[in-house]
């Protein structure tokens, strides 16, 4: 017999079928007599009932069946009596693929804290919660290449090992092959990178966008979805060294047009998880978070808000003269953190803000340059409980401004020269922004903390699994 997927199973409207099911034992309690067994796949978040009749089966099988044991079994599948689902499986026979030690299995009982999880991270898909938001994060994926595929954009793949820093921030993880204990440097003292793999300094990317940019002059429209890789030592609850991104590039956009595709983009990302991670989101919702599906049906009603940054700052200042307290202080110039973004987003508009044309100084070089000399057309969009969840920009298209830029920031020529040819071949009005795909999910999910988003994070001081 072919084996069926619970989540297939429980959507069945026949009954009375023998059927074949594969999972993981949950629970198993009942009597002398009987013994109701709750199994997962992984398919679904929902458990099958599978109901034995002790009298039918060996002692020392049915002693096998604990929590966290990997089981087949056959059996009819029938309308159950009891309460809380709708179908179940009389046991007919049953293998045990695999047993879970109770002593030694970790997640023997429910109700575990997410810290703990973190640290047995190879064995947490296997919770409700895990299993709930690994099958969203699949999903979001499958949504944005969906979006990007129907709207013409081709999935570019831009390298993961660059020598180039797109952000110019500095935060990247060095790639050698170099005995790190035994290195020759010159008379300056600087590393020697002749011999080394690349024969040269080389980094991993913290962002795929130049060569995003060079695609989109020549394909349209193109997309990256890649893994991103940030060497800020930021231990917060939105920060991960190793992240995935989005990032969409556009030619002949401009920051309205940009502006536009984000939000529709976002949008469209939260309208697919309604529709398609309905029971998930519904278990997370109740668990961690009572007003998750009321701020994502929030989020597609509301047009955002677009608003310049200095506009932003009169808010931001205005509340400080009325007493607010934020723990960063706030003026013309200044970054943005996470409090400001959110008493924008949550307190004033109570709707998610599109903020752009910031000081050019807190933004990268590539950005294009407003005519007041101060400011640059960039768009930071913000979201609810997340603040930052898009970054982007028109990209400056002209050659001078472009190279005079990079020039004042001492941005190494070496570096640059490739992605400088664009603006002196065929250079056109073009805009992108990148989504941190882990910001998307603590947004769909509700969870409060990135490293519960990704299965594996890495963060400072924690590269484990
Ligand atoms: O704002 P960022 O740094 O922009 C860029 O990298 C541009 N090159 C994107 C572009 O225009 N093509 O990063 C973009 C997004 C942020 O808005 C945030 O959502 C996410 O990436 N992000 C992080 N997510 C998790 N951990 C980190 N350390 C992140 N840093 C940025
Ligand atoms: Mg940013």
């Amino acid at each position: 017999m072919k084996r069926t997927k619970i989540v297939d199973v429980l959507k069945s409207t026949v009954c009375d079928i023998d059927v074949l099911v594969k999972g993981w034992v949950r629970t198993r309690r009942g009597n002398k007599m009987v013994s109701f067994i709750a199994l997962n796949d992984g398919s679904v978040i929902h458990n099958l009932q599978i109901v034995v009749d002790n009298n039918n089966f060996d002692e020392e099988l049915l002693k096998k069946i604990t929590t966290g044991a990997a089981i087949a079994v056959t059996g009819r599948l029938v309308q159950s009596q009891g309460k809380g689902q709708n179908v179940e499986v009389q046991a007919s026979s049953i293998e045990v693929y695999g047993t879970a030690d109770v002593e030694t299995y970790p997640l023997q009982k429910k109700g575990h804290s997410l810290e703990f999880l973190r640290e047995i991270a190879h064995l947490r898909p296997r919770t409700n919660t895990f299993g709930a938001v690994f099958r969203i994060r699949h999903n979001m994926a499958m949504a944005i290449h969906t979006f990007f595929h129907q709207k013409g954009f081709f999935y570019f793949h831009t390298p993961i090992i660059t020598a180039s820093d797109c952000e110019g921030a500095g935060q990247m993880f060095q790639v050698t092959t170099k005995n790190l204990y035994d290195l020759k440097k010159d008379e300056n003292g600087s590393i020697i990178y002749d011999d080394d793999f690349f024969g040269k300094q080389a980094s991993l990317t913290v962002s795929g966008q130049l060569e995003g940019e060079l695609a989109a002059m020549a394909l349209g429209a193109i997309y990256t979805f890649g893994p991103t890789f940030r060497a800020e030592n930021s231990n917060t609850p939105r920060h991960l060294a190793e992240f995935w991104m989005i990032e969409p590039e556009v030619a002949f956009n401009d920051i309205v047009d940009n502006m536009d595709l984000a939000e529709e983009f976002i949008k469209y990302c939260v309208q697919w998880a309604l529709d398609n991670c309905r029971d998930d989101i519904q278990f997370l919702n109740d668990m961690f978070d009572k007003g998750l599906i009321e701020r994502l049906e929030g989020v597609l009603k509301e047009s955002f808000v677009r608003l310049p940054y200095t506009e932003g700052i009169k808010i931001l200042e205005t509340a400080v003269a009325n007493g607010h307290k934020f723990e960063f202080p706030i003026y013309w110039g200044a970054d943005l953190a996470s409090e400001h973004e959110r008493y924008l987003v949550e307190e004033h508009f109570n709707k998610p803000v599109i903020l752009t044309d910031y000081p050019k100084e807190i933004k990268a070089f590539y950005m294009k340059q407003n005519e007041d000399g101060k400011t640059v057309r960039a768009m930071d969009v913000l979201f609810p409980k997340i603040g930052e969840i898009i970054g982007g920009s028109e990209r400056e298209a002209d050659y001078d401004k472009l190279l005079n830029r990079i020039n004042e920031l001492n941005i190494p020529m070496k570096d640059m020269w490739w992605y400088l040819d664009t603006r002196r071949f065929g250079s056109c009005p073009h805009s992108g922004f990148g989504l941190g795909f882990e910001r998307l999910l603590l947004f769909v999910t509700g969870m409060a903390n990135i490293r519960d988003v990704i299965p594996f994070p890495r963060t400072p001081k924690n590269a484990e699994f």
